[in-house]
């Protein structure tokens, strides 16, 4: 028990966590919004990948994939036995012949040898500078070979680079690649908002009607947004966000209010700004589920936070027309 207590406190009241927690959560909320507002039902292969049609073709591929890259291992290793053999038989015709064995130079070593260009061991007196620390002695070698021509490789990059983007002009520097992809992103919001017009929403003339309707999307849009990450899925709150279901409001417990609410978000605190990645329209489901849930009283619910407001009025029409008649 003890234990199962501590481990509870270190989850819920270490603070630095829970900011952590909070920040990655925002983002990936957000992003997840984002996402699905940019790419409305693209479905891709990773969302049902057993039945996708393509399955036995991509399960092929990778097969043969496999089989390749046993066959290249099992190659490379017959031709260093082949080579061993090869050597071998060389050894002992040297000897038949009664000449010294001299063993080839493989190109790969050849080639380390080039680029490297090191003094072999046994000549390093001939470049000792003389300096002696402690035994430590001092060689006067070149620069390897492959290090100077990485060096007048930058040289000739440069000069490239500079030329294509600076007199030439043949490729965009990062400024002009940065206003072209914001030209493309407007023109795919522009294409993408003119195939689904959005219904404005009356900000100011919002009224709350118990519409199962409206419910229902926006329950759907909370769900889909991981609203519950933060406030639970049946918005009895937890560690991050308050409880969405009694009659106490952070930021008010008016329609307008908690429609602002969602919109502009309390950044700071870690409830993301929506209004940014979703429609005026979402935005007024979600206000419309939020409300309904006021009095669900969800098990184990977080305690009640700020001022008391009663949301949702049991009458909110007639009372709005009584209004209107005075
Ligand atoms: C990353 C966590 C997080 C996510 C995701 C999140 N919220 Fe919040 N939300 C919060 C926090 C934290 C607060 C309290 C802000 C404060 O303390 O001022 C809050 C506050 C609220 C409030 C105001 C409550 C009050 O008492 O005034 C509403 C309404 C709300 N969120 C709705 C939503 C909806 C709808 C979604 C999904 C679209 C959502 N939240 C997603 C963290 C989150």
């Amino acid at each position: 028990m003890m234990q199962v207590l501590k481990k509870e406190n270190l989850i819920v009241n270490s603070k630095a966590m829970r900011k952590a927690v909070l920040f990655i959560l925002s983002i990936l909320s957000t992003l997840n919004a984002w996402a699905q507002e940019a790419e409305p039902v693209k479905k891709t292969f990773w969302d049902d990948p057993a039945s996708d049609p393509m399955l036995p073709v991509y399960l092929v591929m990778a097969f043969v994939f496999v089989v390749i890259i046993l066959v290249g291992f099992v190659a490379i290793y017959l031709i260093k036995i082949l080579n061993m053999l090869t050597e071998e038989a060389e050894k002992e015709n040297a000897e038949r012949r009664g000449v010294s064995y001299e063993p080839k130079i493989s190109w790969w070593a050849g080639f380390i040898q080039k680029v490297n260009a090191a003094v072999p061991v046994e000549q390093e007196k001939s470049i000792d500078l003389g300096h002696n620390y402690d035994g430590i002695k001092e060689l006067d070698n070149h620069l390897p070979p492959w290090w100077t021509w990485l060096f007048i490789g930058t040289i000739v990059w440069a000069a490239v680079y500079i030329f294509v983007y600076h007199f030439s002009d043949t490729l965009p520097l990062q400024e002009e690649e940065y206003q072209h992809e914001l030209a493309v992103a407007a023109e795919q919001s522009r294409r993408l908002t003119a195939s689904q017009p959005q219904a404005e929403v009356d900000e100011a003339g919002l009224v709350y009607t118990n519409d199962a309707a409206i419910i229902e999307k926006g329950k759907a849009v909370y769900m889909s947004n991981s609203c519950g990450s933060c406030h639970r899925n049946d918005g009895g709150g937890n560690a991050i966000g308050p409880n969405l279901t009694d009659e106490f409001w952070l930021h008010g417990g008016d329609v307008k209010q908690i429609y602002e609410t969602i919109k502009n978000g309390v950044v700071e605190k870690g409830m993301p700004a929506w209004g940014k990645t979703m429609s005026p329209l979402n935005v007024k489901e979600l206000t419309f589920f939020v409300m309904s849930l006021q009095g669900t009283n969800p098990v184990d619910a977080k305690a009640p936070q700020g001022e008391l407001f009663k949301a949702v009025p049991v009458e909110s029409d007639s009372t709005a027309k009584e209004e209107a008649a005075l």
